[in-house]
This record gives C-alpha cells, structure tokens and sequence, in this order.
C-alpha cells in the first residue's frame, strides 16, 4: 500500500457536488402556513367595517359605562359627529350645494325623532327634499359602526346645533328603532321615509 505523508493527510478532499434537497421540516413549515394562509381567507369575513376593531363601540369603552346601553352623558355628540358626519354635512352643518344636504335648519332633522334615527341608522338613497331644495344622493347607514348612544348622541347634537333648537333623543328611541328596520337597506329618498310616519 502507498504511504500517505502526513502533509497528504492534512489535505481537504476534492469538493463534489451533492444533491441537498430542502429539508423536510421546511417543506412542512411552508405547508402549514399555506394551509394557514388559505383557512383564515376562508374563515374571515372581510366586509366588516375596520373602524370595528375589537368590537366594542365608544359608549362601551368610555369609563363607567362598562355595560352597553346605559348613560348617554359620557358621550361627545359633537366630537361624534365630526368624525362621522362633518366631511359630507360639513362642521357648519350647511351640507355641500347640490351634493350634501344641510343639517342645519333641515326639517328632516328638527322633525319626527324616529324618522331622523332610521336616517341615521339606515342611510338614504335616492330623492330627497330638504329645505325646498332637491338632491339625489347616497347616505351611508350608521347601524353597523355606531351604538345606539352614540346615534342618539349625534342626533341630539346635531338638532340643538346651529340654530335647529329641537328637543334631544333619547338613545331608547334608536334602540325601539333599530329593532323596528331590523336589516333592511337604506330608505329611498321622500316617498319612504315619509311612509315612516311619526
Ligand atoms: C358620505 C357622505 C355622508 C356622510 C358621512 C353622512 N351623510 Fe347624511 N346624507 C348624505 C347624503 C348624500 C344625503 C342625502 C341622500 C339623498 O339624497 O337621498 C344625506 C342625508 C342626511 C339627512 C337627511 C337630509 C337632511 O339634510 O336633513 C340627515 C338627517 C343626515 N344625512 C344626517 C347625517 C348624520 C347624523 C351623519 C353622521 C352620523 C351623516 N348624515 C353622515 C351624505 C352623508
């Protein structure tokens, strides 16, 4: 046999190549994830508002109102209606000529307290007089992001705002009237609502 030096011996052998599949533990790890990744498309429902988060509504999470439903005075009506309302009725509650109606001094909010709470609960499409003057566009419903004592809130701000001098709503009124529209879509425009009633 020939003798390996010991210079020989300290030699790396030649490099070859190797066939190194990916490992299968990384190979489950991507499986999972993409099951995963397919379950909660599956599972989640993407149609819910983001302003939910976790669900709970302003009235909840404000102090001393642990249970939904109680106390209506720890609630800003006017704070409320800048956030949600003010970008298409405008902080001056004046509206947008020809696109949003004014609040201020609307009859729609001065008048029936129910019929003011299905407009905010439910949206209006289609046409709608206000102050003489006709418009024809889209309300988004409230119902799915606000708690009844927060629209009541909002309404009982926006009818003693600007003028319009009308009685606050008490938030029962809006809870009598969510139960009473239940899921129907938004009210179009006069002829519906006017069937409303007082
Ligand atoms: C995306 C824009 C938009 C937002 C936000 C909005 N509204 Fe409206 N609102 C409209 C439009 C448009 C109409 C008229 C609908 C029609 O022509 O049928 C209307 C109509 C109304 C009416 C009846 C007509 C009138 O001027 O009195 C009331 C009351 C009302 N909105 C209150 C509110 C309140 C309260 C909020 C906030 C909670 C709000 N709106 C948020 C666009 C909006």
């Amino acid at each position: 046999m020939r003798k390996i030096s010991p210079q020989q011996r300290r030699e790396h052998s030649d490099p070859h190549e190797n066939s190194r599949p990916v490992p299968r533990f990384v190979l489950g790890l991507a499986g999972l994830l993409g099951i995963y990744g397919v379950g909660y498309i599956l599972v989640e429902n993407p149609n819910t508002s983001p302003a939910w988060g976790d669900g709970r509504t302003m009235a909840e999470l404000s102090a001393g109102n642990a249970a939904p439903g109680n106390a209506t005075n720890a609630l800003d009506g006017a704070a409320l209606f800048t956030a949600r309302c003010s970008a298409c009725h405008q902080a001056s509650g004046t509206g947008l000529a020809g696109v949003f109606p004014p609040l201020a001094n609307s009859e729609w909010v001065k008048g029936a307290e129910r019929t003011l709470v299905a407009i905010v609960l439910n949206g209006v499409e289609g046409e709608l007089t206000v102050s003489s003057i006709k418009y024809n566009g889209v309300m988004p419903a409230f119902k799915e992001m606000l708690s009844d004592d927060e629209i009541a809130a909002i309404a009982s701000y926006i009818r003693g705002a600007w003028g319009n001098g009308a009685g606050p709503i008490a938030a029962q009124v809006v809870t009598e009237m969510r139960k009473e529209t239940g899921v129907r879509g938004p009210f179009h425009g006069d002829e519906e609502l006017a069937r409303l009633g007082q």
